[in-house]
């Protein structure tokens, strides 16, 4: 599937199709498209389609319109509106089209550009089923967006970030029993050999060297081997890096504090975060932006075991600190906290972690916005830009002594869980007791990273969220 720009007014296009937009005011200026559209009683409700045949004037077969609701069109309404096509375009098998231009409320061309080669590449990804070796394919071929502009700027980075979305999601929806620690560090390096950067993977006895005993007493109860993964792109010479930490749970069964049975198998998302970082990467490496990033991958399997981790355990982290393991369910902050120890070594100008870390953060804003906090005022207002230019959003949680202090324990620095009060927040306050040093954000995925239910599925955020922020650093 390819993107390009088309200088032509859509009644002369030749391929299979055109997508036209209508909003509630005003309907796409051609009177056979107008009148066709007031006999179909087409509302121009954002996710409406309305197919025509062989519309006179159009040289194309097929015109489909697409409802954008209200003018000014809005961004969200615009990807409804992208969404609903792609689902048209399969049914009738268009290989060839082209998408009219419309102006959207608060962005220029070029998002324009991006988001449509980026919604609707994403809108024809299809997991793979396991075992089977050949590729889902959508059947289009070519999407044709009308402009007069000559750079494709917009079309190569919104293509670059439906690419890192589709690793990000593949890896996402693999089962455990194939994506394992081990499965995340051979893509890492795959990676690495395609786009020519950097790969370290840590095994366990390193990780003991290090002192990373938190993370090893996560893993501890699994037969997989843990790993420990780092991948550098270096686009700018010797400056400080961005750093991004993803968490790599292959599977969180919660350990010896088991977690009940129903919808356990989506547990297997618990390694999204480390996906979406390698996501960002594949973005990065392909655009190659004067920029230098690193991504940490913590990826291990949260298993009980005789010989796992208890309730009440106390493990020295990386850093020195002790945790007393209160609940072994709560493990993607033991992994991260020496993973956000480690990553010191990299000088980084700013550190960020991604992590289905906690249940609370889908009760508190369900699947639409991802958790944000931070240690760094300036770095939130960025990140909440980036999240608007990408429409991938994030909402800001305090981090505070007052919730900080509820992680006390009597027989450690710090307990690894903080009763059951904002446990989303908790668990922020538990991971910035480890990035003292550097300017640091935590996104919690939890509630973003998959959907549920028929449309279960990865989703591939924040790959397009993190791309934004790092282009806008530079
Ligand atoms: N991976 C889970 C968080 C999670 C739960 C994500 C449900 C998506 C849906 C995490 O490791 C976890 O189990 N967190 C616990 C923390 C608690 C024990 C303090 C949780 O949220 O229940
Ligand atoms: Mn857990
Ligand atoms: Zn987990």
């Amino acid at each position: 599937m390819k993107f390009t720009l088309i200088n032509e007014i859509v009644q002369n296009f030749k391929g299979d199709a055109v997508v036209v937009f209508s909003n509630s005011n005003t309907v796409f200026n051609d009177d056979n498209i107008q009148q066709l559209i007031k006999l179909n009683h087409f509302d121009s409700k954002p996710g409406k389609v309305l197919l025509l045949n062989l519309v006179s004037g159009f040289k194309s077969k097929q015109v489909i319109v697409s409802g954008v609701g209200d003018a000014p069109i809005s961004a969200k309404n615009y990807v409804k509106a992208l969404n609903a096509v792609i689902i048209i375009l399969i049914e009738i098998k268009a290989k060839n089209l082209m998408v009219q231009h419309i102006g959207i409320k608060d962005f220029n061309e070029l998002w324009v550009h991006e988001t449509t080669a980026k919604v609707m590449y994403n809108a024809t990804y299809k997991v793979q089923k396991v075992g089977s070796c050949k590729k889902q394919n959508s059947g289009i071929e070519c999407i044709a967006i009308q402009s007069t502009m000559d750079s494709i700027y917009g079309l190569m980075k919104g293509q670059a970030i439906a690419d890192g979305m589709s690793l990000t999601r593949h890896l996402g929806d693999l089962p455990s029993n194939i994506c394992t620690p081990s499965y995340l560090a051979d893509t890492a390096m795959s990676l690495a050999q395609e786009f020519n950067l950097e790969c370290e993977v840590l095994e366990e006895v390193d990780m003991e060297k290090l002192g990373m005993c938190s993370l090893l007493a996560v893993s501890k109860g699994s037969s997989e081997p843990p790993k420990l993964i780092s991948l550098s792109y270096q686009g700018n010479g010797n400056e400080k890096p961005i750093v991004l930490v993803g968490k790599g749970v292959t599977f969180d069964s919660g350990g010896i504090s088991l977690k009940p049975g129903t919808g356990m198998d989506e547990m297997k998302y618990d390694m999204c975060g480390a996906a979406s970082v390698l996501g960002v990467m594949r973005v990065i490496a392909q655009i190659k932006p004067k920029i230098n990033l690193v991504v940490v991958l913590p990826a291990v399997e949260n298993m009980p075991a005789h010989n796992a981790s208890k309730p009440g355990d106390v493990v020295k982290s990386m850093s020195g600190k002790t945790i007393e393991i209160l609940n072994t369910d709560a493990e993607g902050r033991l992994i991260l906290c020496d993973a956000l120890t480690y990553v010191k070594r990299f000088n980084p100008e700013v550190v960020i972690d991604v992590a289905t870390l906690t249940g609370a953060v889908v009760i508190a804003l369900g699947k639409y916005n991802s958790g944000l906090m931070s240690n760094d005022k300036d770095l939130a207002n960025d990140i909440i830009s980036a999240s608007k230019v990408s429409l991938d959003g994030v909402w800001q949680l305090p981090i505070e002594d007052e919730y900080d202090e509820l992680l006390q324990s009597n027989f450690a620095d710090m307990a690894n869980i903080g009763g059951s009060e904002a446990g989303s927040i908790t668990a922020g306050c538990f991971l910035s007791r480890f990035t003292q040093d550097y300017r640091w954000a935590h996104l919690d995925i939890a509630g973003t990273a998959w959907l549920s239910g028929d449309k279960k599925g990865a989703t591939g955020r924040p790959v397009s969220l993190l791309t934004q922020f790092i282009l806008d650093q530079i």
